[in-house]
């Protein structure tokens, strides 16, 4: 069976990530490596990770230049990552789209990131609300052939009535019912994410700051056991597959 928990790896050193990592042993075998723990560790995290069996999902949020994003989305592609995200920009996205050439890697777009709201769009200069910049970015995303959407549960659905049902879709900001919410003031719990069209749900501190890591990732397994939609199972990674074997769906 296929499992759409991702787990957030953020912390400051390799040793605390792989610590987590073996004590959640075969509940999770997919990780989110974010800025804080590539900026010490570098592509060393990634390759110990895939040594242990698991899949990546890098999540630097890439922006710069054309020719950069580029050639530097072609280096994940040669680590084996299974995701990257980068932003919903249409430059950043084509260059990305070239840079990924022929490879398993699947880019992920950022549309707006979910601590902006209407007066910081405002300030940057964007004369949109934040539900039509979102919009926009999805069907810039999907033209430029970006593989999936990185969304707040609560816009999940809506970002599936545009995306499509090929879109890879990838929620954070998710609790189970009577779990701290930590920072994250808008969340849903995992099996509404997924009920709203999430594919892949990314959790961090529910799972890694529980005293039992591997008993809270099984619990949140239950959870979405039931609310899983059958026809999305092609575009979920079997949980078997080593990182650089063929896509099953998508
Ligand atoms: O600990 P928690 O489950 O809140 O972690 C969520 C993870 O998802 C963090 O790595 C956070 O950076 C990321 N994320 C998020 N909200 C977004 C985008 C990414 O919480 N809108």
């Amino acid at each position: 069976m296929s499992n759409p928990i991702i787990i957030a790896l953020d912390v400051e050193s390799a040793a605390e990530a792989l610590s987590l990592v073996d004590r959640i042993g075969g509940s999770v075998n997919f990780y989110k490596v974010g800025m804080e723990l590539y900026a010490v560790e570098g592509p060393t995290i990634v390759r110990e990770l895939h040594g242990r069996g698991k899949d990546v999902f890098l999540d630097l949020k890439f922006y710069d230049i054309g020719e950069t994003v580029k050639r530097a989305v072609a280096q994940v592609a040669r680590l084996g990552v299974r995701f990257l995200t980068v932003h919903a920009s249409k430059a950043v996205m084509d260059a990305a789209v070239a840079g990924r050439g022929g490879s398993d890697l699947k880019l992920l777009a950022v549309t707006v990131l979910t601590s902006v709201d209407r007066r910081d769009l405002e300030d940057d200069g964007y004369a949109r609300t934040v539900a039509d910049l979102v919009e926009l970015r999805v069907k810039n995303a999907m033209a430029a052939g970006i593989d999936g959407i990185v969304a707040s549960p609560l816009e999940a659905a809506a970002i599936r009535a545009i995306a499509g049902s090929r879109a890879i879709l990838v929620t954070p900001g998710v609790r189970s019912a009577g779990a701290g919410h930590g920072d994250q003031k808008r969340v849903a719990t995992p099996a509404e994410a997924i009920a709203a069209g999430a594919n892949y749900i990314v959790i961090g501190r529910q799972i890694t700051r529980a005293a039992d890591p591997a008993a809270a990732a099984r619990s949140i397994l239950r959870e979405v056991g039931g609310a899983r939609h059958g026809n999305d199972e092609g575009s979920l990674i079997k949980r078997a597959e080593p990182p650089s074997s063929p896509q099953s769906g998508h």
